[in-house]
């Protein structure tokens, strides 16, 4: 049984097939308005999202599937101390697929080891987020064209923004890529994702507190919220939250096809005068988002009925 836990879970072939099957779904939605007819989703979101849970139940009733679960901890047995094993176990009585976000890292991993059916990790503490990198790496495609020569920049909160690791681990397999990571002192990316992923496949890189500096070698710019969430104290907070506010006059040195991208929500860090220009592409992020999970609901699906 395959659940998708880590990006790396997914081969290359495993992306690709993702992805074409995502700009199929795009292409000809009508094709697919019955797939998942007489399944059900159930999405256990022990932590707040809109894009993440909204996309994986609009996905499962594009489908023609059925969606199931809850929103928060509270309101679900978790709050009277049942385990996520447990809880793993139960749902897979009512269930075909689950997709789980929990503040814990290894949440989602613990459920899949526990579950009968796949399970899907919609982000798990600081550590992943594997389907936002699908609907990054779709983004990337759809926008670039492929993900090979690619100068990307990753601004802001590059210490606990789970996106930006999977994103890096993502794209640290393909060629010719070249990462520029744009963060304050405290908010580094991690020295494991640094030693483990980019030195490991001699990946260039270079680290720098300037956005400005750095921005006409771009060619994506994914910009990143301070993670208020996961600090130890709002001082600390307080002082980091506005190190980046990207705003049209720091496009101006920017490539004509830069594409600007933000996994959202965002709270200061996009000036909403940016949200016009033609390089925003962090709306376009959303709604791939919703495809994307089509085809990984697809993909399980299939090969659990294997
Ligand atoms: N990008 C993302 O994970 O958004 P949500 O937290 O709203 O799901």
């Amino acid at each position: 049984m395959r659940s998708l836990i880590d990006i790396l879970d997914f081969s290359v072939e495993d992306l690709n097939e993702l992805l074409a099957t995502a700009n199929d779904i795009i292409a000809n939605p009508s094709k697919y308005a019955e797939k998942c007819k007489g399944k059900k989703l159930a999405t256990l979101f022990f932590e707040p999202s809109t894009r993440t849970r909204l996309s994986f139940e609009a996905a499962m009733l594009e489908l023609g599937g059925s969606v199931l679960g809850f929103s928060e901890a509270n309101s679900s047995s978790a709050a009277k101390g049942e385990s996520v094993a447990d809880t793993a176990k139960t749902i897979s009585c009512y269930a075909d697929i689950i997709a789980m976000r929990h503040p814990k890292e290894g949440a989602p991993l613990v459920a899949a080891q526990n579950a009968s059916i796949p399970v899907i990790n919609a982000g798990d503490g600081g550590h992943n987020h594997p389907t936002q990198t699908l609907t990054d790496l779709l983004t990337i495609y759809r926008e670039k064209g492929g993900f090979n020569n690619l100068t990307i920049g990753f601004c802001g909160d590059l210490k606990f923004g789970r996106t930006v690791h999977s994103l890096i681990t993502a794209l640290s397999r393909y060629e010719g890529i070249n990462v520029v990571l744009i963060s304050p002192e405290e908010l580094k990316l991690p020295s494991y994702i640094k030693k483990d992923v980019l030195q490991k496949k001699n990946i260039p890189y270079k680290q720098t507190t300037d956005l400005e500096s750095v921005m006409p070698e771009l060619d994506i710019l994914y910009m990143t919220r301070v993670q208020r969430e996961r600090f130890f104290n709002e001082e600390d907070y307080l002082r980091l939250k506005d190190s980046y506010i990207l705003e049209p006059k720091k496009l101006k040195n920017a490539k004509k096809d830069l594409s600007v991208m933000h996994p959202l929500p965002r709270v200061n860090e996009i000036s909403v005068a940016v949200d016009s220009d033609p390089r925003a592409c962090y709306f376009k992020q959303v709604l791939n988002g919703k495809y994307v999970r089509m085809a990984l609901i697809l993909k399980l699906l299939e090969e659990a009925d294997k």
